[in-house]
């Protein structure tokens, strides 16, 4: 576990390690945080912008004591500009900071980088249809926190799966839990990728495909939904509004139910519903931070 570039690497034991330490993160941050890992130091190089993803990292790393080196746009403020291979970039990084935090434009670009650095790479989304294992993580922990429950849970992801980092992430990581059954819900171009079905059948996880949000959101104990990239769809000429969440479907989910979205939204999510108990969006990026502080912690622990 020095480098964390995809979900299929946590067991559950380490799942489940990772959520005790979290609880803990809060009581520090709500005590105005700790000095213990004030020797550490955190580069977050996003080639991609973020904001979520970036400043709880960063805010992690301050609350634990730690420092930071920063660049939001490391295509332009790096000398990617002039050229130089990813590769070079996390050896000359690697030097002045003790775990790298990368967003990357290209699928794989955080193994190529834990493939050369002495120091913990942390995947923070690479490329369009890679992963992003840590807002899966921060994902499970809202569920479980919400829920209360992680086996036997129904579970509906919503949107343009084919490309969804936090989609794949996620399915992988629910996957491990027994029961549960996982409804992807898009128009047929842009359902999920048949390396995720391929892994959830040798995984005997129950699954089913549909294209109508409608007809699954009542079975459903957490709607997953995600970001409906408007560009990239607008040469398929599809309706998607049919997949928005909003007042008209508040009546329609289980009164006990969990509404989530990794952000940043569109009107995919209505702003509308946000004051619905049932609307857990904005606890789970706030459980960002908490998640992340303490995934450091074990990484550096565990140096
Ligand atoms: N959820 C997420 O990854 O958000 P950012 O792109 O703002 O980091």
């Amino acid at each position: 576990m020095k480098h964390i570039y995809e979900s299929q690497q946590f067991t559950v034991p380490r799942i489940m390690e990772l959520f005790e330490r979290t609880p803990l993160m809060k009581r520090i941050v709500a005590r105005g945080g700790t000095q213990d890992y004030h020797t550490k130091i955190l580069a977050t190089l996003f080639y991609n912008s973020s904001t979520r993803t970036r400043f709880s990292f960063e805010s992690a790393m301050l609350r634990l004591g730690g420092k930071i080196l920063s660049t939001e746009h490391a295509r332009e403020f790096s000398s990617e500009v002039k050229g130089e291979l990813l590769e070079d970039t996390i050896r000359i990084i690697s030097n002045y900071c003790d775990c790298i935090v990368l967003r990357h434009f290209e699928e794989g670009g955080a193994k190529r980088a834990a493939a050369v650095s002495p120091v913990s790479i942390i995947n923070a989304g690479d490329g369009s249809g890679g992963q992003h294992p840590t807002q899966a993580l921060l994902d499970l922990f809202t569920i479980y926190n919400e829920c209360k429950i992680l086996n036997g849970l129904s579970v509906a992801m919503i949107g343009a799966l084919d490309l969804g980092r936090t989609v794949r992430s996620l399915a992988y990581l629910l996957s491990k839990f027994e029961r549960v059954k996982l409804y992807f819900i898009a128009p047929a171009e842009l359902q999920i990728k048949s390396d995720i079905l391929q892994h959830l059948d040798e995984k005997r996880v129950s699954y089913e495909l549909s294209d109508s949000l409608e007809e699954v959101i009542s079975k459903v104990d957490v709607v997953y939904q995600t970001r409906i990239d408007r560009e990239r769809l607008s040469n398929y000429h599809l309706d998607l509004s049919r997949f928005n969440i909003d007042q008209s479907v508040l009546g329609k989910m289980k009164t006990d139910s969990v509404i989530m979205h990794p952000l940043p939204r569109s009107v995919e999510l209505s702003s509308a519903i946000d004051s619905d108990p049932r609307a857990a969006y904005f606890r789970q990026a706030q459980n960002g931070l908490f998640v992340r502080m303490a995934l450091l912690t074990m990484i550096f622990d565990e140096e």
